[in-house]
């Protein structure tokens, strides 16, 4: 496997962002919505270098595989926190098709929120199904299959503190 971002780099990265962040937000207490499960390594790295007042929250987005609509998203757990008029960050790992985000920004402000605003720690350079520009991206990496700090192939290898690129292409 080849590592693409070291732990020392993403270290430094995931700082600056908590404190762009910080300083954008000031005076006001956000509420960070995180997508499970690659958002276990960020997100808490990032609200550790968040100086605000936050709250938080999780919503689970899964691919659906059944034999109606095969490939279309799911949201099997939405936003519980009443988040009306209030200022929200979506963090995901990555930003690939656009879609995930897309669906989340919809659940967003029909929950009334008063602006929502998106983080990502990766964007992969491609065409994507929807057009996403995330207001925070903590590195723009090649459209290759990544994994490591959060990101899976077949629900292994989140666990790695670096971002690697698997050698053979997996067809997921
Ligand atoms: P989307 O295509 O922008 O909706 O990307 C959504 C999700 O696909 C991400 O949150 C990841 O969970 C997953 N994903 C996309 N690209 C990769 C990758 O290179 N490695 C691991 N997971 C990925
Ligand atoms: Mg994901």
């Amino acid at each position: 496997m080849e590592t693409l971002i070291t732990k020392q780099e993403i270290e430094k990265r995931v700082k600056e962002l908590g404190q762009q962040i910080s300083r954008d937000y000031s005076g006001t207490v956000p509420v960070f919505i995180g997508v499970l499960k690659g958002v276990i390594c960020f997100l808490p790295d990032l609200l550790r270098n968040v100086e605000l007042s936050v709250e938080m929250d999780f919503v689970v987005i899964s691919f659906y595989h059944g034999k109606k609509k095969p490939g279309m998203l799911l949201m099997e757990r939405g936003i519980e926190l009443d988040i009306k008029n209030r200022s929200v960050i979506l963090v995901d790992d990555i930003l690939d098709t656009g879609n995930t985000l897309s669906l989340l920004i919809d659940h967003v402000m029909n929950k009334g929120a008063k602006d929502v605003s998106v983080c990502v720690l990766l964007k992969k350079e491609r065409k994507r199904e929807v057009n996403i520009e995330p207001n925070y991206v903590g590195f723009s990496i090649p459209d290759k299959f990544v994994i490591g700090y959060g990101l899976d192939y077949q629900e292994r290898f989140r666990n790695l503190p670096f971002i690697g690129v698997l050698e053979d292409e997996p067809n997921v």
